[in-house]
């Protein structure tokens, strides 16, 4: 047995370039909706879930947010109150444009992120690695690593077309994350089960939270869920409802033992040998 927190995402339709709409109906929906728990529940959203995902630059620029905490304030009041009415603490991992410094001749960049919140305020934030097909466009990428601790739970972040890119989930695993989070607005229809074998091959927790609906030429695909370690689906959803579902995880499961002779990073003493030859 392990430590036990609470896993959840939530699946909704975020109305394109309508921050004002998008951050109302999350906070509404999650003040209404948050479970009852005495530990840590991590909650997490949509990739762009606050702006919506099919915009040019321009409009990126004018939306993005600095990551503070006073920018954050109706999202860490809220939190605050979930705590109080049904108990827990909680962390919310939010895809959203953040603004931010960049070494181009422009004053501010925007960046594909997650803000991570809690009651306390901004508790860090990721900028995506591998940005998908038009964002190399509109979008600076990262170039950090999301791992990251809150109340004794290590845990790595990833955004959508991050998951076609196994070393990166390998690397938060081997930097000490029990737990990969992705944010996503999935539109190849195989990625769901892409991120099923990460859980697996990882020996780690996945919480994927996609979005739903159509902007444009894009079809957004649904289909959020939990796997554990050992590939159950704890939780999935349809590819068109709106959903919120937290699920009990024990910590325990990310053993990276298989059989008492076998551990799934160690035994890697096979391959590394190649290491010269890649
Ligand atoms: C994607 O990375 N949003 C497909």
């Amino acid at each position: 047995m392990g430590k036990k927190l609470r896993l959840a995402f939530f699946q909704f339709f975020p109305r394109i370039g309508d921050r004002k709409y998008n951050e109302e109906f999350v906070v509404n929906y999650m003040l209404e909706n948050s479970i009852e728990t005495d530990g840590l529940e991590i909650v997490v959203f949509p990739e762009l879930a606050l702006t919506g995902y099919d915009l040019s630059r321009e409009k990126f620029k004018a939306l993005a947010k600095e990551f503070s905490t006073d920018n954050y304030s109706e999202f860490i009041k809220a939190i605050a109150h979930v705590e109080k009415k049904r108990g827990g603490r909680r962390l919310w991992v939010v895809g959203d444009a953040r603004k931010g410094a960049c070494d181009s001749d422009e004053s501010s960049c925007v960046y594909n992120s997650v803000v991570l919140l809690s009651s306390d305020g901004v508790v860090g934030y990721y900028d995506k690695l591998h940005l998908f097909f038009k964002e190399k466009e509109r979008f600076i990428r990262g170039d950090k690593l999301g791992v990251f601790e809150f109340d004794g739970v290590k845990f790595g972040t990833l955004i959508c077309f991050d998951w076609i890119f196994p070393e990166l989930s390998r690397l938060l695993v081997l930097n000490g994350a029990k737990i990969l989070l992705f944010s996503a607005n999935l539109v190849l229809p195989y990625a769901q089960n892409a991120v099923w074998t990460r859980a697996v091959e990882n020996r780690s927790f996945v919480v994927l939270a996609n979005r739903i609906g159509r902007e444009n030429n894009y079809t957004f695909t649904g289909r959020s869920r939990i796997v554990s370690p050992r590939g159950l689906v704890l939780a999935e959803v349809d590819a068109d409802s709106t959903s919120y579902i937290s699920v009990e995880v024990d910590l325990g499961e990310t053993s990276s033992w298989i059989t008492e002779k076998n551990n799934v990073f160690e035994d890697r003493h096979s391959l590394l040998k190649f290491k010269e030859e890649l």
